[in-house]
């Protein structure tokens, strides 16, 4: 017969398809270190409020050393009828230290503020792992960026060319991006940085035990204020799901362009082959999976968020066994961002870039009609007229199968008396590129500050 933690009032132990149904080991264990943190530190404020002896704890916090270390070699593992991580960890306890012991551990807690205090554990240990990831991310832009500081590109709207940009300031927008998520797991932790043991099942605990000792002794700050909250709440999960998935949403906008970059009718980048594929059936094929799986897997972390969600909506306080659920969909956020990530940061770092095609293309489309408009605009002229004007040029170059710098002074003269050759100025890449020099613009000398603010920014993050 199945032993269970409520033996009491029952006659008998769980049906096997309850308790097939209710096993959350395959996916909790992994909480198995913050589980025992969590009961050496409950230990103490037993002891400290009187109700163990100090031979008890001591033998006490023999046996969860033991444990632990045999958690961490792989030699004590969850058993078939063990129910969740702190089900097993219990039993793993006795085993080692005695019932009698192991037994009186569990007073004063409950698993549901274990777990809602385990979950954010682990959590913030994640939010400084990923934040770490998405800074690789980061570097090998800022590389990137200044290894070809001063390449222009068509910079696009609607993926139309709209004006020439320096290819560093549209990666660095990509960076700046990037950051703010690396900023956003430092923000949420500010709010997860309160720990519920001592919440008990939700009424908080009887027995004079100290929840801000143990909230100290698991490197939170505070303890939280109210315990049917602390064991009820699941925001900080939401949240840091979101902001998996605005990262995995913000890696992907960069993978649709490597995508986009990497095909034959772009020609702006060539990815490295360690980070490419091939086809099984066309030999010329080179593919840029790592891209596609990003694109495709921010759907994925969407998805968690949104499962998430979905558990907590309408949810009555306080512990329901629907908080059950809360886990998996984080898990499986951390687990895709752990693997994407590193293979992200290497496709970009060893991406090539076709300078000199980008170079070509950035004046082409008509990318410099509003640096008319706006030489106009400077010369006197109203803007909803030179607007016009500047469209006029566009219309008779199409007409013509040329681009802007081919009108003659003849040809800009009978578009616009308001045009006369010193239009030409703006009619270079570069002239437009320096004019565009307020803060934030991607004039080369805006563009070198910039970088060295992004860099500036990441090595503080
Ligand atoms: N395994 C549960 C969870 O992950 C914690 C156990 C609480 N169970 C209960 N019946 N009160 O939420």
């Amino acid at each position: 017969e199945k032993v269970s933690l409520w033996g009491g009032r029952f006659s008998g132990g769980p049906a096997d398809a309850l308790a097939a149904l209710s096993k959350s080991t395959h996916f909790d264990w992994r909480l198995a270190r913050q589980d025992i943190a969590g009961s050496r530190a409950h230990a103490q404020v037993l002891a400290a409020a009187g109700l163990l002896d100090e031979p008890t704890l001591h033998a006490m916090l023999t046996g969860l050393d033991e444990l632990e270390s045999d958690v961490l070699a792989g030699t004590f593992t969850p058993a078939e009828d063990d129910e969740d991580v702190h089900t097993a960890l219990e039993r793993g306890l006795i085993e080692r230290a005695g019932a009698d012991v192991g037994g009186r551990l569990r007073a004063g807690r409950s698993r549901n503020d274990q777990i809602a205090t385990l979950f954010r554990m682990y959590l913030r240990e994640q939010a400084r792992h990923l934040a770490g990831r998405v800074l690789d991310v980061v570097d090998a832009l800022l590389a990137q960026a200044e290894r070809h500081h001063g390449v222009a590109m068509p910079g696009r709207t609607h993926l139309q060319h709209a004006q020439p940009v320096l290819l560093s300031h549209h990666l660095l927008a990509h960076v700046w991006a990037l950051l703010r998520d690396v900023d956003r797991f430092g923000d949420w932790d500010r709010r997860a940085d309160a720990s519920p043991y001592g919440s008990g099942a939700l009424a908080g605990s009887s027995l004079g035990l100290d929840p801000e000792k143990v909230a100290a002794e698991l490197g939170f700050a505070r303890s939280v204020e109210n315990s049917i909250d602390g064991t009820a709440a699941r925001d900080f999960a939401a949240e840091f799901a979101f902001v998996c998935a605005m990262t995995a949403v913000d890696i992907s906008r960069i993978a649709e362009e490597v995508v986009l970059w990497a095909t034959k009718e772009f020609g702006f980048i060539r990815l490295e082959d360690a980070y490419s594929t091939g086809s099984s059936i066309m030999p010329q094929k080179k593919n840029p999976d790592v891209a596609e799986l990003a694109r495709g897997k921010a759907g994925r972390l969407v998805g968690d968020l949104a499962g998430l969600l979905t558990t907590l909506k309408a949810l009555p306080l306080a512990y329901n066994r629907d908080l059950q659920e809360d886990k998996e969909p984080v898990f499986d956020a951390i687990d895709t961002l752990d693997v994407l990530l590193p293979a992200f940061a290497g496709m970009v770092a060893t991406m090539q870039f076709d300078t000199e095609r980008l170079e070509s293309l950035a004046p082409q489309g008509f990318s410099l009609a509003t640096d008319i408009a706006e030489w106009l605009v400077r010369q006197g002229v109203p803007f909803r007229i030179a607007h016009e004007v500047a469209g006029g040029c566009v219309r008779t170059c199409e007409e013509r199968g040329i681009e802007l710098w081919d009108l003659s002074d003849n040809d800009l003269a009978a578009i616009s008396p308001h045009l006369t050759s010193g239009v030409r100025e703006v009619l270079s890449v570069q002239g437009s590129l320096a004019s565009r020099d307020a803060k934030g613009g991607t004039a080369p000398v805006r563009v070198a500050e910039q970088l060295t603010a992004a860099r500036g920014a990441a090595l503080r993050a």
